[in-house]
């Protein structure tokens, strides 16, 4: 048999993690719906608090059905392998909770992050007005395609840079490799949320790329169903060699005395993510819905093979479309990041999110929402059925109108996920909307 490193991305999203149970025989990965686990004696335990042994403690911080899922995404995404032999990878109970765990690993109050404006609303908030509150200071570039911009950001408390791949709604395919090389040569690391492209499309770690992001309640999950959310890390970045980084390169008082880089080498980050911050800030995911996502995750490549040419007809069908003032879509020849998605993406597609300015501005844009039947009116991308929302009243709400603009949310900007129902019946409920409006 194949080696299972060697195994092609079909067979890793079915098989890894997902071995028989070896008590029960069970073939799906069962959910352990437990709190804790019984230790076999006080040195076991010791052990296991000491991280000299692995095992299951306490499911905030490690449970059997999130240890399949995370194993899964580490390999999907080429995540590393600790050093305590557990996969790179953490699921959490949402997305907004990895990108705050995920910062707050590598950032105390008195740092610094620099970041893309072109960010989900709600990771836009997070880092805008929820981590000055903590004492970090965010800067935004005005236009992440600029290198020197984010060059003439770094200060000496900068801890990391924040991009979004396929920016929710802009669709901007960010430049991975361009900044990395940036953050690189400045000892930062580079963090990226690859919620929209999935680890199908795009493999930022190796672009790249230090730390990947991703709220699993869109495409992984895939079915409407569940948060979560994963922080994968690529176990390449040199915190010692950095010098930016006594977070983890002194011991912490809070861990056994613990200096986690280089003790814990490669994968450090990770692992400080688990023992330190997910302990003492508790976003853990539920084993159901670890085990609801690890049944999406199953079918990952041939939903995302349909989301992308149902997404890439509707897209040209709004392009050649009367009352569509733009498309933005990165699979449209004209847009500026189609090369780049190509290239990304090795011609297997542009996502599944399609934003679009109708005719007639902030009224339009609603009669053409009210007006959809078989599109749903929700706030969230990846399922399924295909959804439909006005992100100025919603999503993006709570940015200024000037803050809007810079995420590519205009007034009368529709954005669309499209889902995998027949792209007949997608297109034919599209032009009802245009009826309505
Ligand atoms: C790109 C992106 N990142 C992160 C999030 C936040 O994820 P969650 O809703 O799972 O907290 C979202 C949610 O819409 C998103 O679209």
């Amino acid at each position: 048999m194949t080696e299972q490193s060697n195994w092609g991305f079909e067979t890793k999203q079915i098989h890894v993690g997902g071995e028989p149970d070896p008590t029960t025989g069970a073939r799906a990965v069962p959910i352990y719906q437990t709190t804790s686990y019984q230790f076999r004696d006080t040195e076991h335990a010791a052990n296991l608090f000491g991280l000299a042994e692995v095992g299951n403690i306490y499911t905030r911080i490690m449970n059997p059905t999130q240890a399949a899922l995370e194993e899964r995404i580490n390999a999907l995404e080429g995540g590393c392998t600790t050093a305590i032999g557990i996969p790179g990878t953490l699921v959490v109970a949402s997305g907004q909770s990895a990108a705050t765990l995920a910062l707050l690993t590598l950032c105390e109050s008195g740092d610094h992050v620099v970041a893309s404006p072109s960010l989900y609303g709600g990771t836009y908030n997070l880092l805008h007005y929820t981590m000055p509150k903590l004492g970090i200071e965010v800067t935004f570039v005005d236009d992440p395609d600029d290198l020197a911009q984010w060059a003439a950001h770094v200060k000496d408390n900068t801890k990391a840079f924040f991009g979004e791949v396929l920016a929710n709604p802009r669709n901007n395919m960010f430049d991975i490799t361009g900044v990395a090389g940036v953050a690189h040569d400045n000892g930062i690391p580079l963090m990226v949320d690859n919620t929209v492209p999935t680890p199908y499309l795009v493999r930022p770690l190796e672009l790249g790329a230090d730390i990947v992001l991703h709220s699993l309640t869109k495409f992984c999950g895939g079915h409407g169903t569940s948060i979560g959310g994963a922080i994968v890390d690529g176990g390449t970045f040199d915190y010692a060699a950095s010098g930016r980084f006594p977070n983890f390169t002194e011991p912490d008082p809070s861990y056994h005395g613990l200096a986690y880089f280089p003790a814990l080498g490669h994968g450090a980050f990770a692992l400080k993510a688990r023992v330190q911050m997910l302990r003492d800030l508790g976003m853990a995911i539920s084993p159901f819905n670890a085990f609801l996502i690890l049944q999406g995750l199953e079918t990952l490549s041939l939903r995302m093979e349909r989301h992308f040419a149902n997404a890439q007809a509707v897209a040209e069908f709004l392009d050649a479309h009367d009352q569509v003032e733009n498309v933005q879509f990165a699979g449209l020849p004209s847009s500026p990041w189609y090369e780049r998605t190509q290239e990304y993406g090795g011609g297997r597609g542009a996502g599944s999110i399609v934003a679009f300015d109708v005719k007639g501005g902030v009224d339009a844009g609603k009669r053409f929402v009210e007006g959809c039947e078989l599109h749903s009116h929700v706030a969230n991308i990846g399922d399924v059925r295909s959804l439909v929302i006005h992100p100025a009243s919603t999503t993006h709400s709570q940015l200024s109108p000037e803050e809007q603009v810079q995420s590519g949310v205009g007034p009368g900007l529709i954005r669309l996920s499209v889902g995998l129902e027949t792209l007949s019946d997608i297109i034919a409920d599209l032009e009802t909307a245009f009826a309505a409006v």
